[in-house]
């Protein structure tokens, strides 16, 4: 039985095979490129495989995502959907995460990015913010990553709003589900964080729709994906001041090309893919603890919903 491993980088992919290899001694762990027989290889652990090659492993019982997305593996659509596919989570990734949202969130409450530009003037503004109970923060995607972050949010003081496909009930919490509560999700938000997965639903879904429902200055966060948000409808938005800053840890293409406008934007704080991203020592623990339990028992509590997305 061969665990076949992919990332982009050669480099990352050898690293991850140690580390899986010192976890899992009794398994035969490589690269994808060292594949002799692929008809040995019954799971595959990805970050952003390439077209096509998934499909070359005709007895694959499952793959796991480098990640808690699975949309990257899902956009290659010669892998089989029946292969179940397993979502790598856990407490460090959804602590990351949660201290990106807080750290940018206030960043925008505090007005932060305006603070930086005059000091760059050597301009003495002191600009006055209400406290955070006065101010409405909404939070798209109540999964794990979500509801933690969100939850963060209401104990530091925030009003805050959520949106999930589903309706859910989390302390603390107003929330609003499907597309029937967003008018009443996005009115009168200052600060829309997107942590959604991405899905032929969710696509395209941070536009000048929602912008212009959102209080007008509003900031956006968008530590989901890339493609979630429409990026001309983001510098039209805050071309007229409908919205006033976004922070961007997503891409439509990673690394963000050196010529894209938004590297030179003075309201866009870029993060290069890094809120909440798995490391090797970290990430292949969950993944070996979670490739044992699926092979004895057929299951684990991460499996993703192939079907619906995510
Ligand atoms: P998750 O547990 O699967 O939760 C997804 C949430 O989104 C659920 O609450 C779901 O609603 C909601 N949702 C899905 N489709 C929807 C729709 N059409 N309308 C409204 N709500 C919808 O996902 P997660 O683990 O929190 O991760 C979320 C995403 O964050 C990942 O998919 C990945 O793209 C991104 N991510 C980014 C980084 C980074 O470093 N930037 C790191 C990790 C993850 P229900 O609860 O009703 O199903
Ligand atoms: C990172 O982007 C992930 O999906 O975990």
């Amino acid at each position: 039985m061969t665990i076949a491993v992919y990332l982009p980088a050669a480099s990352s992919t050898q690293n991850w095979c140690q580390m899986l290899g010192d976890l899992m001694p009794d398994w035969d762990i490589r690269a994808f490129d060292q594949i002799e027989d692929p008809a040995s290889v019954t799971y595959a652990v990805v970050w952003r495989p390439r077209v096509g090659d998934l499909a070359r492993f005709p007895n694959l019982k499952a793959i796991v995502s480098i990640g808690a997305g699975i949309d990257h593996v899902l956009l290659d659509t010669e892998v089989p959907r029946h292969v179940p596919v397993i979502r790598t989570v856990g407490t460090d990734l959804t602590q990351l995460m949660k201290e990106y949202v807080a750290l940018h969130t206030l960043r925008m409450h505090r007005n932060l990015p305006q603070m930086q530009a005059n000091q760059a003037a050597s301009k003495w503004d002191a600009i006055v913010v209400p406290p955070a109970p006065e101010r409405r923060v909404g939070v798209m995607g109540l999964g794990n990553l979500g509801a933690a972050s969100a939850q963060l949010l209401a104990q530091i003081g925030f009003q805050t709003v959520g949106w999930s496909r589903s309706p859910k009930e989390i302390g603390g919490i107003t929330t609003y589900a499907g597309m029937a509560g967003l008018p009443d999700f996005l009115a009168g938000t200052e600060v829309l964080v997107c942590l959604l997965p991405l899905t032929d639903s969710t696509r395209g879904i941070l536009d000048a729709n929602v912008f212009n429902q959102l209080q007008r200055g509003a900031s956006i966060i968008n530590a989901a994906r890339g493609p979630h948000l429409v990026d001309s409808d983001l510098l039209a938005a805050l071309e007229s001041g409908q919205v006033s800053h976004a922070t961007l840890d997503v891409f439509h293409i990673e690394p963000l090309p050196v010529d894209h406008p938004f590297w030179s934007h003075p309201k866009i704080t870029i993060t290069p893919h890094v809120a909440s991203m798995i490391d090797a020592p970290t990430g292949s623990k969950i993944i070996a603890r979670n490739l044992r339990l699926f092979d004895q028992t057929g299951s684990v509590p991460d499996l993703a919903d192939v079907a619906r997305g995510y």
